[in-house]
């Protein structure tokens, strides 16, 4: 199995070395623009696998799409990151370019891959790759949900003093810091409703801290976040290839789906071989269901701009 990751910055890295210190692919391509950049990280990676005991090779190469022939699944990380106090839609106009031309440039030597987008604004970018490749839309497959579920269950656990790894819960929307719906009603601690073990207050807190989950590392790192996002993007990788059809959030292309067309947004989709292989169109209680189309809005005025950007 071959995985490439488009971006050797903090999260591209990170995807790269989760994904060889699980084994999941016997080759991992690290690309970047930047001269001997993606080498650099590769060579550094590498340089550990002893230690770590992986046998995953990690190529880096500068804008050398050949190298990336072949490539079950690829990860798009290429772009600007945000900076303090920047929204992640306020990227939208540099990283749309960058996103399309690194998508066309893969398809030309991996016209089978499937695609996971974690440049933002993630779902325009996610909308940007469907429309404009032309794939069968269960091959893009937009990260952002994943990573906020996962800041979820972290600080659902902090508030019940619980690991998170007993926790489930879903943040479905758009990735954005106004555009996410944490579905606390539907969290649970094994089985047990999180709102019968939780007040409201802290429930709501639980859900305010969740969606500025981001703009919070942000402040306090500097730049965007990598850990979690890396993570979040290894764990899509393993559901694919080891065709898992495991559920995550994820953002995909809506045909009617919670009440959206036209649109890719973040809902639960099973995960495997095929890419996003389902959703789980479950029925949301009205206030959730308001909450969504308002995202929705909100994603569609953002997507217009890749309409007056003439690239869709
Ligand atoms: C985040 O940290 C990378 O969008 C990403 O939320």
């Amino acid at each position: 199995m071959k995985v490439t990751v488009v971006g050797a910055g903090a999260v591209g890295a990170t995807c790269a070395d989760n994904i060889a210190r699980k084994a999941l692919a016997n080759e991992v391509v690290l690309l970047d623009i930047k001269q001997g950049f993606a080498e650099g990280k590769a060579m550094d990676m590498m340089q550990g696998s002893t230690l770590l005991g992986f046998d995953t090779k990690i190529k880096g190469v500068t804008n050398d799409y050949s190298q990336t022939e072949g490539s079950d699944v690829v990860i798009i990380t290429s772009g600007l990151p945000r900076k303090p106090g920047m929204t992640r839609e306020e990227l939208i106009g540099i990283n749309a370019g960058i996103v399309k031309g690194v998508a066309e440039n893969i398809l030309k030597y991996s016209p089978e891959t499937i695609f996971i987008v974690i440049s933002n604004p993630m779902d325009t970018m996610a909308y940007l790759a469907l429309k404009s490749l032309g794939l069968p839309k269960n091959r893009i497959i937009g990260m952002g949900g994943t990573l906020d579920s996962a800041r979820f269950k972290f600080y659902l656990s902090q508030a019940l003093n619980c690991s998170p790894n007993d926790l489930q819960g879903f943040v479905i929307g758009g990735h954005g810091d106004t555009t996410m719906i944490p579905l606390t009603r539907l969290a649970t601690y094994q089985s047990l409703p999180v709102s019968h073990l939780l007040d409201q207050a802290t429930l709501d807190k639980v859900a305010a801290d969740t969606m500025v989950g981001g703009a919070t590392l942000t402040g306090l790192i500097g730049t965007s976040a990598w850990y979690a996002p890396g993570a979040a993007g290894a764990a899509l990788v393993q559901a694919i290839l080891r065709d898992e059809k495991k559920l995550f959030t994820c953002c995909v292309s809506l045909e009617g789906e919670y009440g959206q067309k036209d649109i890719s947004l973040g809902v639960p989709v099973v995960i495997g071989r095929n890419g996003w292989e389902k959703i789980i169109d479950f029925e949301l209680n009205e206030e959730e269901q308001t909450r969504f189309n308002k995202s929705a809005d909100a994603v569609r005025k953002m997507n217009d701009v890749l309409v007056d950007m003439k690239l869709i």
